[in-house]
């Protein structure tokens, strides 16, 4: 059987991991300052985390979300701690995408209403078809029965926004609190401040996506939080099980749970939760926060010493480097003749780097020697 080809792929076949290094059968060690779409956070094989999902496995993996499953409730208050959020409630699934669809699901639930907007350049996931084939009236909201229909604004153009906001039927405003795959562009805190304000206004829900910039990766626990406004649902995923599959969603109070309004087999299970808590161990106990806070300081100080470099963009250790010719040669180079792992994204010629948040700034060096030496 062949696998469904969807995917262009580097041919190195990685066989174990550890911090921020990866390995392949020649025992040939990269550099990962990608984590695998910014999925790493606490590093490859943490201990902490390696020993909380195996003792899980030891004792129970796996049971429905029909009966008490009391890591979820352990989850949820470590989370409350360290979230901004202690008064919202927790609902987890397995993805991102999925996180989102549930987000969006339950805005259009609460509003009664179904179109959405969001903005230019904005990544949020690929699934949407499931429930328009799924035979049950009760589980489709308003949003799913028409069929999506969203209003694309110009980041940060206030007066896109507002003439969005005065479309009829508007359910949810979405948006990332640092665009991933767009590459990089992020809204100002005033921007953010007028979006918050019109979803109060006009009663539209907002849903700030963290998949990708929360959990530390900009310095903040989530990225939204740099300015003074909450969400009203914020999205989770990545970083939030460093590799285990785990999402979530966070919800203001105001919007009412029943039963069978949201639902999933896999979500919340034993194992997700086990590693979602060691993840947030990891993350208070190593002081993360500081770590990506001080290398943000650094690296822009190092990268400004390279004189290709048109620009950085991002925050914290979600960083985009900006050069002004297209980075896929740069990038091969760095991977097969440097070892280093790096991203891409939707600006050809923005190098995406997304490390674990446990890098050293000697990591971080052997990243600049690399670069500087490629570009000679
Ligand atoms: C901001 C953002 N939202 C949603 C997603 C979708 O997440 P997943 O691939 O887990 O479905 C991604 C994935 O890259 C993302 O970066």
């Amino acid at each position: 059987m062949n696998l469904f080809n969807v995917y262009p792929r580097f041919d190195i076949a990685l066989v174990k991991a550890k911090g921020c290094y990866v390995f392949d059968a020649d025992n040939e060690k990269y550099l990962d300052l990608y984590g695998g779409h910014g999925v790493i956070s606490v590093g490859h094989n943490h201990p902490v985390h390696v020993n909380a999902i195996s003792k899980q496995l030891n004792a129970i993996s796996f049971y429905s979300n029909s009966v008490d499953i009391p890591i979820q409730e352990k989850y949820a208050e470590k989370l409350s701690k360290v979230s901004g959020y202690a008064d919202y409630n927790l609902f987890l699934c397995n993805s991102g995408a999925e996180a989102n669809e549930n987000a969006l699901k339950l805005a259009s639930f609460h509003t009664k209403k179904s179109k959405v907007i969001a903005f230019k350049n904005g990544f949020h996931g690929r699934t949407s078809a499931a429930l328009n084939v799924t035979d049950n009236a009760k589980i489709s909201a308003p949003l799913n029965k028409k069929g999506a229909d969203t209003l694309f604004v110009e980041m940060n153009d206030t007066k896109g926004l507002q003439k969005a906001f005065e479309t009829e039927d508007i359910c949810a405003a979405i948006i990332e609190g640092v665009q991933g795959v767009g590459g990089l562009d992020e809204p100002t805190p005033q921007f953010l401040n007028m979006l918050r304000n019109l979803c109060d206004e006009y009663k539209v829900v907002l849903i700030l996506d963290e998949i990708q910039s929360g959990f530390l990766r900009t310095g903040k626990f989530f990225a939204h939080q740099a300015s003074e406004i909450k969400a009203d649902i914020i999205s989770m995923a990545k970083g939030m099980g460093n590799g285990f599959p785990m999402g979530g969603i966070l919800i203001h109070p105001k919007i009412k749970a029943s039963y069978g309004l949201l639902g999933t087999t896999f979500g919340g299970n034993y194992l997700a939760c086990a590693a979602g808590c060691a993840v947030l161990d990891i993350l208070s106990e190593e002081n993360i926060a500081e770590n990506v806070q001080n290398l943000d300081t650094w690296i822009r100080k190092e990268l400004k010493s390279i004189p290709q470099i048109k620009k950085v963009k991002g925050r914290g250790l979600m960083l985009g480097i900006e050069f002004d010719f297209p980075i896929k040669e740069l990038r091969t180079k760095l991977l097969y003749d440097s070892k280093i792992f790096t991203g891409a994204s939707m600006n050809p010629n923005l190098l995406r780097i997304l490390p674990p948040l446990t890098v050293t700034q000697a990591d971080l060096s052997l990243f600049i020697q690399a670069l500087k030496q490629q570009l000679l």
